[in-house]
C-alpha cells in the first residue's frame, strides 16, 4: 500500500468519524467503552512490552521496549511519553528515544535511556519495577528535534545524559559510512565522575564515517563550553546547524557563548530536559500563595522564580502529576485569583478565575488556588 493511498484512507476515516461521532477518531468515541473493561486503555497510547532492562553506568540505564504493532515509528532526536502503574496510579515521563530508526526497522525494538534522579520517584523506581516481560503504554514520538533531511554541515553539542538524542541521530547517520558529503562534529561534555556513556559505540561510528569528529570533553578538567572550545573544535561552526542538549543551565551558557560569537538565531536548536527555566526578574515584593482547600500558603519574597508545583511540593502537597514540563496537562489545578507566568507559553494570565498548569505557572502576583 502506498503512502498516498494510506494518508487517503486515514482522511476518510478522520471524515467518517467526525461527521457520525463528533470525535477525530473512531478509537476516541470507543474509548469509554473499552476502558470499562480494560481500565488503562486510552487511544493515544501503546501497550508495549520491556524486553531488557540494561544498565549503562551506575546512574543509567537502558530500557530496550517493543512497542505494539500499530506505533508508528519515529525520526531519530524525537522523544516519547512512557506511562507505567505505580501503586495503583498512572505516572508518566517524557525520555529521548536513544536508538535509530533503522534499528527499529530491523529489530521493531527502541531504546530510551535514563539517568536516575537522586531524589526522582520515578528514575530510581522504574529498574526495579520493570523487567523482560513487563507491560507499559508509550505515546507516538513527539517533537522537532531532528536533523534537517538533507545534511548539512553539522555541530551537535551534548552534556551528561543530553547525548541519548545524539546517539539515535549518529546510530542512524554512522549507516551512511563515507556517504556523509558534509563534516558533522559532536562535542560531548561530562564530568570525571560520571562515565561519557555509548563511548564505545560513538567510538566506531566515528570510524565508520569519516567525516563525523567526536570531542569527549572532561568539564573537570578543561571546564565547560567556552569561547576556546568553539574555536578549537569546531573552527568553521558560523556555517553549521547546531543542536545542544542537556541540562538547562548548559543550555542557557551555550546559547550564551554562540550570541556572543554572532551565530544566527535560527541556527541553534536545542532541547531542554525537564522544564525550560524561567526568566523572570528576582522580585524583592512578596508574591503570596495560598493554597486554598489544604489551608497552607506560602510566599516567595526574594527568592528564585519557581513554579507553583515547585512551591506545592516544597509546602508538603501532592498535586498529581506526570510530564513536569507542561505536555500532558495532568497537573491542571483552579486558579481562583492572582496572576501566573506560563513559562511555556511565555504569556501571563489573568487575574481572575481559570485553569492552569502547575509545572509551567510561576506566581508573579499574590494566587490563591484550589489546592
Ligand atoms: S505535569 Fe504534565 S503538564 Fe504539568
Amino acid at each position: 500500500m502506498s503512502i498516498d493511498t494510506l494518508s487517503s484512507m486515514q482522511k476518510v476515516s478522520c471524515w467518517l468519524a467526525r461527521n457520525l461521532t463528533n470525535n477525530a477518531s473512531f478509537e476516541a468515541y470507543f474509548e469509554p467503552v473499552v476502558q470499562f473493561f480494560l481500565p488503562q486503555w486510552r487511544a493515544d497510547r501503546f501497550r508495549s512490552t520491556i524486553m531488557d532492562v540494561r544498565r549503562e553506568s551506575a546512574d543509567m540505564y537502558s530500557l530496550v521496549i517493543k512497542p505494539n504493532k500499530s506505533w508508528k515509528g519515529f525520526s531519530a532526536g524525537q522523544y516519547l511519553e512512557l506511562i507505567v502503574e505505580k501503586e495503583g496510579a498512572w505516572v508518566s515521563r517524557f525520555f529521548s528515544i536513544s536508538s535509530s530508526p533503522a534499528y527499529f526497522q530491523k529489530t521493531g525494538l527502541i531504546e530510551i535511556s535514563i539517568r536516575i534522579q537522586e531524589k526522582g520517584q520515578i528514575t530510581p523506581w522504574l529498574p526495579q519495577a520493570l523487567s523482560a516481560g513487563s507491560v507499559v503504554n508509550i505515546s507516538e514520538a513527539q517533537g522537532s528535534f531532528v536533523l534537517n533531511e538533507v545534511l548539512e554541515p553539522t555541530l551537535l553539542i551534548a552534556g551528561g545524559s543530553g547525548i541519548t538524542p545524539f546517539r539515535s541521530i549518529l546510530q542512524q547517520i554512522s549507516l551512511r559510512g563515507t556517504d556523509v558529503q558534509h563534516p558533522v562534529t559532536l562535542m560531548y561534555y561530562a564530568r570525571s565522575n560520571e562515565h561519557f556513556i555509548f563511548r564505545q559505540e560513538l567510538e566506531v561510528f566515528q570510524q565508520q564515517v569519516p567525516n563525523l569528529d567526536i570531542h569527549f570533553i572532561d568539564t573537570d578538567d578543561v571546564g565547560f563550553f567556552s569561547d576556546a572550545h568553539l574555536l578549537g573544535f569546531c573552527q568553521d561552526f558560523s556555517t553549521r546547524d547546531i543542536y545542544i542538549c542537556g541540562p538547562s543551565p548548559m543550555i542557557l551558557h551555550a546559547r550564551k557563548v554562540l550570541e556572543g560569537q554572532t551565530v544566527n538565531d535560527d541556527q541553534i536548536n536545542y532541547e531542554f530536559f525537564g522544564p525550560e527555566p524561567v526568566s523572570l526578574e528576582v522580585s524583592d515584593k512578596a508574591v503570596n500563595v495560598l493554597f486554598q482547600d489544604s489551608g497552607k500558603q506560602v510566599s516567595t519574597e526574594n527568592a528564585e522564580p519557581k513554579t507553583l508545583l515547585a512551591l506545592a511540593e516544597e509546602a508538603a502537597l501532592k498535586p498529581v502529576t506526570g510530564c513536569r514540563i507542561g505536555v500532558c496537562h495532568q497537573c491542571i489545578c483552579k486558579k481562583k485569583s492572582g496572576v501566573v507566568y506560563n513559562s511555556k507559553t511565555k504569556k501571563y494570565s489573568d487575574t481572575g478565575q481559570e485553569e492552569i498548569q502547575l509545572c509551567v505557572s510561576v506566581p508573579v502576583a499574590d494566587v490563591v488556588l484550589a489546592l
